[in-house]
């Protein structure tokens, strides 16, 4: 049998995307519409999208500038909340009703990009998890505490180690809600380490998560190489990759595609403290071929990109399809993330051997 050319699988949809606003958002939007036909979009804008009016609004503005570029026509964004210490039931109620608002996302406070607003304490939000689960709206958690009163190797006064945050939030906080709300449908988001797959493993089905092209491709090392592979949670060592691979590949629906494709100018960068996020969605899809192929298991890919993700959603799967094609392209070094910024695609330079049309 010759080696495979190409791939033609359903339309994917990006379970975990940042798109920014403004002149970035005109920037890198063009590039998801092309190859997705939904996105799950995040809200650690500044201000954070809060409550059902301003998820209104960024929707309006992502729909206006998707109708400029090619596909953007057929595209639809689908809308989450910030849940902050302030989040009311009937802020989650009101957001389902008009049916844009599909998920709220949880960031513990300070854990990620604009997450200053985040949650400080969750069993405050009992009254917010109980209307969610009765809505039936999806509660996305970034998984990391870097706060704990617990000792020992995981902690350094108090404050949790970069590598120790995603597996000490699945025993203190993961755990509780997953225990205490158990018709709440759970994504743990950016999924980077070996215990995150055994704890969404053994959970019940209401518990899934996504991973990341670069989560899948990279490791620790890649961080000290560049400050373009910075992320959070951040690229972890290389059982954990193995484990992560194990899990996109293994055809268990509880694992599908979220990008978190997080565009952050050059600048802000390339500079002594830089921002953490990585921009995968030059062709994200082909990046996710790259690695299904390292397992040679590129018949499980349409699962993991185009159907798990939906179905556990309850949306209807997509009907019209994507080709991913063998050959050579080189990523580019830079794009333009408007204002006259730049940005820096992951992999920027680098040779892939698969292209989506
Ligand atoms: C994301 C961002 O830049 O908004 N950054 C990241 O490193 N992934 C936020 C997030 O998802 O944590
Ligand atoms: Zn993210």
């Amino acid at each position: 049998m010759g080696i495979l050319q190409s791939l033609t699988i359903r339309r994917p949809d990006d379970w975990h995307l940042h798109l920014r606003g403004g002149s970035a958002l005109a920037a890198v939007l063009g590039f998801t519409t092309e190859h997705f036909a939904r996105a799950l979009i995040m809200p650690n804008l500044k201000p954070p999208v809060t409550n059902w009016d301003m998820a209104w609004e960024y929707y309006e503005s992502i729909r206006a500038l998707a109708k400029q570029k090619g596909r953007g026509l057929n595209f639809k964004p689908l809308m989450t909340l910030y849940l902050t210490d302030k989040t009311t039931p009937e802020d989650i109620a009101e957001a389902k009703k008009a049916g844009l608002v599909i998920a709220a996302k949880l960031y513990p406070a300070n854990a990620t990009t604009n997450s200053a607003e985040g949650v400080t304490d969750i069993k405050k939000l009992v009254p917010v998890f109980r209307k969610m689960a009765e809505v039936e709206m999806v509660l996305c958690i970034h998984g990391e505490t870097l706060v704990s009163e617990s000792f020992g190797d995981d902690t350094r006064n108090g404050r949790v180690g970069q590598l120790r945050r995603e597996a000490v939030f699945l025993k203190e906080s993961l755990k509780w809600i997953v225990h205490n709300f158990p018709s709440l449908k759970i994504v743990l988001e950016h999924i980077t380490t070996r215990e995150a797959v055994r704890f969404v493993e053994k959970a019940p089905p209401n518990v899934a998560a996504t991973i990341t092209a670069h989560h899948l491709l990279e490791t620790l090392d890649a961080v000290f190489e560049s400050h373009h592979n910075k992320c959070m949670p951040t690229l972890k060592e290389e059982p954990h990759r193995q484990a992560l691979l194990d899990a996109a590949t293994s055809g268990n629906p509880k694992f599908f595609a979220g990008t978190d494709s997080a565009p952050h100018a050059k600048s802000a960068k390339e500079t002594a403290c830089g921002c953490a996020g990585c921009f995968t969605a030059i062709d994200a899809l082909a990046l996710y071929a790259t690695a299904f192929e390292e397992r040679h298991a590129l018949n499980r890919l349409e699962g993991f990109l185009s159907d798990f993700g939906a179905d556990f959603y309850g949306l209807s799967r997509n009907t019209d399809t994507i080709t991913i094609r063998r050959q050579e392209w080189k990523i580019p070094n830079e794009v333009p993330f408007g204002d006259g910024e730049l940005l820096v695609p992951f992999w920027a330079g680098r040779e892939l051997h698969w292209k989506t049309d």
